[in-house]
């Protein structure tokens, strides 16, 4: 659909008024192991897929290798797609090599302004217009004050609405807060939270859309499970 992102996640999108508004910033959050990566893996390899559209992964925690392994473990060939030139897939390794200046790179860390000059090169050469960024989590590692943090995450997110990509930024969350620093949900439009609850024994992931611009969307909570081909939500049952 025009002005859309599909993500092709089955459920997603009918409740998302079929995907996400182009060139918009899209906050997925939830705790360790409640599937945001495996989310963002659906998001470039959908968009590579079904809609011939060049993504860019930045994977800054995992290295690309364990990304393709867990991609593949969802029948999803991210090397294949990256051959073709429609995936990027890029870890610290990869940027380390690509950018020479970048001395913090050395110690495994990447701060907002780095990923900005390697994104700017990047989205203009692939003409990628999808990125996931994961995480934030990650970036923020980085900095010494959530003051400057903050001061550099602003400036990013100029960054990425100038040069209309749209974006999924995963964030790490703890507990109820939605996002890590509590300040990545006023740099985005939208909020996707991945949770995992367990009710009178019975463990369910779940998934609730708490916002998104420049769209009527659904915001209750919805169950998801993960299947052979990974992420299946159940748009029409809810949980609370
Ligand atoms: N390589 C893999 N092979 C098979 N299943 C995997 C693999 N990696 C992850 N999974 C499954 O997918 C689920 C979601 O994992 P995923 O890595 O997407 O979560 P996450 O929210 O990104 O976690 P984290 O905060 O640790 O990065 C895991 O709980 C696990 O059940
Ligand atoms: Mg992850």
């Amino acid at each position: 659909m025009k002005g859309r992102k599909a993500t092709h996640i089955p459920g997603l999108d009918e409740l998302i008024c079929d995907g996400l508004p182009e060139g918009t910033i899209n906050l997925i959050t939830g705790p360790a192991g409640s599937a945001k990566s495996l989310m963002g893996m659906h998001y470039v390899y959908n968009g590579a897929k079904y809609d011939n559209e060049p993504s860019i992964y930045l994977t800054l925690e995992e290295s690309r290798d364990s990304i393709l392994r867990a991609a593949k473990a969802y029948g999803m060939d991210l090397e294949k797609l990256e051959k073709e030139g429609k995936v990027y897939l890029v870890d610290i390794g990869k940027m380390r090599v690509e950018c020479t200046a970048s001395e913090e790179l050395e110690w495994g860390l990447a701060s907002f302004e780095t990923l900005q000059d390697f994104l700017k090169n990047h989205i203009s050469f692939s003409h990628a217009t999808r990125l996931v960024l994961d995480s934030v989590t990650a970036v923020g590692v980085y900095y010494k004050s959530t003051e400057l943090m903050r001061r550099e995450l602003f400036k990013f997110a100029r960054f990425l609405k100038g040069s209309g990509i749209t974006s999924m930024i995963i964030s790490e969350v703890i507990g109820d807060k939605d996002s890590r620093y509590g300040i990545e949900e006023f740099i985005a439009d939208s909020l996707i939270k991945m949770d995992y609850e367990s009710t009178s024994g019975e463990y369910r992931r779940t998934v609730t859309v708490k916002k998104m611009r420049f769209t009527k969307h659904d915001p209750l909570k919805h169950p998801f499970l993960i299947m052979e081909n990974g992420i299946e939500i159940s748009p029409d049952e809810v949980i609370g």
